[in-house]
């Protein structure tokens, strides 16, 4: 943890302001190990291992633990990069573009292993802060430490140990999980100072019937059950037809004919994950199985959230014809 953090920390019980109240272990300019103390109120909270710990999962309610675990999991095995990654993050967050980082102070609400935080702390961003309550973080901070404008911090999005200090706040994937999405966006503008962008991009309703009806049984009932090492196998099966049906058919016939090729099932998801190999479709497939916990979201409910914290131009974009990107400005 760099100390110049501090200045973006608050208390997730009261408010206050956070010091550090020692550190006993340092590398370079990041804290590894010591304590933080809040002004007002004295509560301790720990940095272990170069992370500050805002949330403790073994006192966390089961719902969010579970599913900070099954991540963790993931993104503590799956900590591969990819050269796709800028171009697909920017998919999520349409219409921002690499620019708009530049100078700004910005949060991420759910960094699994890092992978947008890196990115946005390389498109300038004064300072980017990438949350997440599950063991992510380790990974997160491993992929981040040399860069000087980027923060891992371990904590529940709904209790962000965070002051109304942000210029942009970006959500990729996670509100979905959470047990209360709409609440979770609600928490993560919270931060975010008036005039002030925030992106969001969500799991849809629309187009995803076959899987709310075929797929969430098995998740909700099976694969979010079983132990993580036995879904890293079993999930290699479905891994292997979405590659062989994404490199073998959706991907030529897109090339070759893409009249014909718009009437396949699920055309553009499928077109999309044709530009990956086979660990990343492996990671896709393994995130689509492992979360105890995943709503698909209608266009009028997403709007709701935008309209409930009082967001202006705001534009909501169909991705991949499976999901909704979502752009504003709190005013
Ligand atoms: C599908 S992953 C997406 C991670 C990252 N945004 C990415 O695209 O690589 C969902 C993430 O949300 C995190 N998450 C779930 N519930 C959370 C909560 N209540 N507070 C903070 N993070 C949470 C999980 O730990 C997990 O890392
Ligand atoms: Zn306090």
């Amino acid at each position: 943890m760099k100390e110049r953090l501090l200045d973006l920390l608050a208390c997730p019980t009261c408010g206050g302001d956070i010091s550090l109240a020692y550190a006993s272990k340092y590398d370079d300019r990041e804290i590894i190990e010591g304590v933080l103390t809040c002004v007002k109120c004295t509560r301790e909270y720990k940095v272990v291992r170069g992370v500050p710990r805002f949330a403790d999962l073994e006192k966390i309610e089961t719902d969010k633990a579970e599913t900070a675990e099954n991540f963790g999991w993931q993104w503590t095995h799956f900590t591969q990069e990819d050269e796709k990654y800028a171009d697909q993050f920017l998919g999520w967050l349409q219409p921002v573009k690499p620019d708009f980082f530049k100078d700004k102070v910005v949060l991420e609400g759910g960094c699994g292993k890092g992978r947008h935080t890196k990115l946005a702390a390389e498109w300038g961003a004064k300072e980017i802060v990438g949350i997440d309550l599950g063991d992510g973080v380790e990974s997160a901070f491993e992929l981040t430490r040399g860069l000087p404008n980027a923060h891992i911090v371990q904590c529940d999005i709904f209790k962000l140990p965070l002051k109304k200090a942000f210029d942009y706040a970006f959500s990729v994937g996670v509100l979905h999980h959470t047990p209360d999405p709409k609440k979770a966006f609600i928490s993560l503008a919270s931060r975010v100072k008036q005039g002030g962008h925030i992106s969001a991009w969500v799991y849809g309703a629309e187009n995803n019937g076959w899987i709310t009806t075929i797929v969430n049984p098995v998740r909700e009932k099976f694969t979010s059950k079983i132990s993580q090492q036995v879904l890293y196998q079993l999930s290699k099966l479905p891994t292997l037809s979405l590659f062989l049906t994404t490199k073998l058919i959706y991907r030529p016939a897109n090339i070759i004919a893409s009249p014909v090729a718009k009437h396949l099932f699920y055309n553009d998801y499928m077109n999309h994950l044709a530009d990956f190999g086979w660990r990343e479709q492996h990671n896709i497939v393994f995130d689509h199985l492992v979360a105890p916990t995943a709503f698909y979201i209608s266009k009028p409910e997403f709007e709701e959230w935008w309209k409930e914290i009082g967001a202006a131009d705001v534009e909501i974009i169909w991705h991949n014809r499976n999901s909704w990107c979502g752009f504003g400005r709190l005013s």
